[in-house]
């Protein structure tokens, strides 16, 4: 993103910091190749709405064609809320679980919106609750990758879907409860190397071409998320048009092996939203450590978003690429730690994936600076918290040349409205 391009420093007065930062410009073309990808018979493109839920991004999502994966009954609600018909014909809602939690159950019944089961008990509880209607079955392949072991959703460590080898006993279970299973699913996750996300397609289709004779029902597959963001400045951008020859190649090999029309659906969540955001912070302050027996001493940025914005460095190790805005940016770079507010010592931007510290050149900024972490749309506001009653940031999107607050800093009444002292009998 073109950091000269945007008012930050006009914004921040208004809002405070730390923010999230949306161009309009960049997700509408990213919605724009995701629907070209997708376009023509045969293939539907899911939005995921954990990667991004708010409001604007699910109603470009809507203009852009996209259907819905959601994964709580409030992510359907949201969609709901934003335009999405519910209910199963089409399924333009999918709701994808391993477990009903909350309202889901409800939100299903009542909007007949289709479950795309990850667990055989999740069979055995639509069937008690009197839903009738098709489910899609989700199947953990066996073979998986995630940028790290803890995204990484298919083997014999994920917890999702249904083994391989034992989805035979979960369409038992659908049958005897009289849901047709209309769709098989996985979602694989996205490897370290953007190679293994088309040989993890592939072998995708090779397994569902397998299963689907099993499955009289069945209309489409789906594929799940995983499109690869280059997050780091060498990394190359995923080809999608190599990825449109893997769909188009994938319905004929589908509907040559089940004998009848069968779609491709995809979902991915992380590739329309990651590089429309910043989360824009303030440089509070720069201090060291020093050297000693314990190891090398640093030099710390320290800035007012945490870990509770962001959680992804912290938790993955993420890399995110980091700017300094203003004059000290053309400054020579040096090694810097950037860390944030909370007592916590993870609470570090610059980290590797063993969870270390792994300083970043970047020019020396002056307390009072903005920085910015960029790539910040997916799985950053959506996985953000009130941890230590900090309100959740700002989000702000930039559309036409014009900001509009789209969420509004969270406070302490809201982060304290459902405390209460009710005796429960
Ligand atoms: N479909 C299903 C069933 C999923 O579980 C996911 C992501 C997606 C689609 C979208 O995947 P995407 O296209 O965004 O890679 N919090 C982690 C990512 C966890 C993804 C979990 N599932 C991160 O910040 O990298």
């Amino acid at each position: 993103m073109n950091l000269s391009a945007y008012p930050l420093e006009e914004i921040a007065a208004k809002v405070g910091t730390p923010f999230y930062f949306y161009d309009a410009s960049i997700l509408n073309a990213k919605l724009g190749e995701l629907a070209a990808l997708t376009d023509g018979p045969g293939l539907v493109c899911r939005y995921a709405v954990k990667a991004n839920s708010s409001h604007k991004v699910l109603e470009a999502a809507k203009r852009h064609g996209m259907w819905i994966d959601a994964v709580s009954g409030n992510e359907v609600l949201r969609a709901k809320k934003a335009g999405f018909a519910m209910g199963h014909d089409p399924a333009v809602v999918m709701y994808t679980a391993d477990v009903f939690r909350d309202n889901a159950l409800q939100v299903v019944l009542e909007n007949g919106v289709m479950p795309n089961v990850g667990s055989p008990g999740m069979i055995r509880e639509l069937a008690e609750a009197g839903y009738q209607g098709p489910i899609a079955l989700r199947i953990n392949p066996g073979f998986g990758h995630g940028h790290v072991q803890a995204c990484d959703t298919g083997g014999p460590s994920s917890k999702h879907g249904v083994w391989y080898e034992d989805h035979l006993d979960a369409k038992k279970l659908a049958d005897d409860a009289g849901f047709p299973v209309v769709a098989l699913h996985a979602h694989v996750g996205t490897g370290p190397q953007i190679r293994e996300f088309d040989e993890n397609m592939k072998k995708l289709v090779a397994l569902f071409a397998h299963l689907l004779p099993q499955y009289p029902d069945a209309q489409s597959v789906n594929l799940g998320g995983g499109i690869p963001h280059p997050y780091k400045p060498a990394a190359e951008p995923y080809p999608l048009d190599e990825y449109r020859g893997i769909l188009l190649d994938g319905v004929r090999q589908l509907t040559a092996a089940a004998e009848r029309p069968v779609g491709i659906e995809i979902e991915p969540g992380r590739y329309p939203v990651a590089g429309m955001a910043l989360l824009v912070a303030r440089v509070k302050d720069i201090k060291a450590t020093r050297t000693n027996e314990k190891g090398p001493g640093h030099e710390f940025i320290m800035v007012d978003a945490g870990f509770n914005d962001l959680i992804r460095p912290a938790m993955y190790g993420s890399y995110h690429k980091i700017s300094i805005v203003g004059p000290n940016a053309g400054r020579a770079p040096e090694p810097f730690v950037v860390a944030g507010p909370l007592c916590e010592s993870g609470d570090v931007f610059t980290r590797d994936d063993q969870e270390l510290l792994q300083p970043r050149d970047l020019p020396r900024p002056e307390a009072g600076d903005l920085l910015v972490l960029h790539d910040a749309g997916a799985y950053g506001t959506s996985m953000s918290s009130n941890y230590v009653s900090l309100g959740r940031a700002a989000q702000v999107f930039w559309e036409n040349g014009h900001a509009s607050l789209v969420s509004r800093r969270e406070t302490l009444d809201d982060i304290t409205r459902m405390e209460c002292d009710e005796p429960l009998g």
